[in-house]
């Protein structure tokens, strides 16, 4: 008499051995998502009781000053310890001033933070185009983002930052030598434990759209393709990395993170320093668009996806998820 295994080759591996129950999967799984893991990011705004949501990003606000406090209550209780924070600024002009002005909305948040939470890490983003009325990440000259006239400006708006109580800055501006200029102001200033987290690898992407609506910043003329990264270059995002590490960089960051799993896996093997992916608003917009059609299950594509960045090898994981991730890990 014959049987099913009798007819089956002599040897191979039972891999499903290990995948007959959750105890056992679990038991075996490479990579683990933790709170720790999360940097939620955060849009401030000018104003009293404001909590509008984002049409681009639902579930995310902007958010006044006074909305702060409870807004870090609820990322302790998440054990979330840390937010990236941009600014919508109250004016705009051709020079970005209230990301240097120390009354500027981001510096306020910072001490709002600070002082109600002073254990969550803020990390403010440094950059002008939230701020500028052109929509670009520095000086305009001759219709041009000029690179060293927009140098002492970022500098300047970190020293403001890291003044204020930021525990981190991080330049997302990708001006050739601004890790320099700002470690050289920092220093300076005497902010010589200001850790900065370099967008080091940032690509000029279609997937900063729902973003560029939330913060009010596409450029008005032109695009950023002057600036940002091609996102065809994985070779030149390591040249990105090893240059802001020379110059300076405490955390190196690649932005966004879902189609760039490559350069994250290749950066994690090249270098040693912390590594952050930024997994960007339309990262986010897409997955709930794809959920609230009822095309996919909202949460197991959004662990799958932060899952991925994590076991490519980023230990930082910047993320519009992160609230919605940690209640469905526990
Ligand atoms: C500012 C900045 C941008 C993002 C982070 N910092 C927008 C841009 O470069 O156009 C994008 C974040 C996101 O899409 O979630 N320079």
């Amino acid at each position: 008499m014959t049987t099913t295994t009798g007819t089956l080759p002599a040897s191979f591996q039972r891999f499903r051995r290990l995948r007959s129950s959750e105890g056992l999967r679990s038991l075996v799984r490479e990579t683990r998502l933790d709170p720790a893991d999360f940097v939620y990011p955060l849009f401030v705004t000018h104003g009293d009781n404001v909590r509008a949501e984002i049409p681009s990003m639902p579930g995310q606000y902007h958010l006044s000053l006074d909305q702060l406090a409870g807004e870090a209550d609820e990322l302790r209780s998440l054990r979330i310890n840390a937010v990236l924070l941009f600014g919508l600024p109250a004016a705009k002009d051709d020079e970005g001033r209230e990301a240097y002005d120390p009354e500027g909305i981001v510096q306020r948040a910072v001490r709002t933070l600070k002082q109600h939470a002073p254990d969550l890490v803020v990390i403010t983003d440094l950059c002008l185009c939230e701020y500028t009325s052109h929509g670009h990440c520095g000086v305009v000259r001759d219709n041009q983002v000029d690179n060293d006239a927009t140098l002492p400006l970022l500098a300047r708006t970190a020293v403001v930052q890291a003044h204020a109580g930021a525990d981190i800055v991080a330049p997302s501006d990708m001006m050739d030598g601004r890790v320099a200029a700002i470690r050289d102001a920092l220093d300076e200033s005497g902010l010589v434990q200001t850790p900065i987290m370099a967008y080091a690898a940032k690509q000029a992407s279609a997937f900063y759209g729902p973003f560029r609506v939330a913060a009010e910043s596409a450029p008005q003329f032109g695009d950023r393709r002057g600036y940002q990264m091609d996102p065809a270059n994985a070779r030149e995002a390591l040249l990105e990395i090893e240059a802001d590490i020379a110059e300076g960089a405490d955390i190196v960051m690649i932005k966004p993170a879902l189609s760039n799993l490559d350069i994250i896996a290749r950066a994690r093997e090249a270098f040693d320093l912390p590594l952050a992916a930024y997994n960007v608003s339309g990262e986010y917009a897409m997955v709930k668009a794809a959920a609230s059609a009822g095309y996919l299950d909202e949460r197991l594509a959004t662990l799958e996806v932060l899952t991925a960045i994590k076991r490519a090898g980023a230990g930082i994981i910047i993320t519009y998820h992160a609230k919605e991730a940690v209640r469905w890990l526990s």
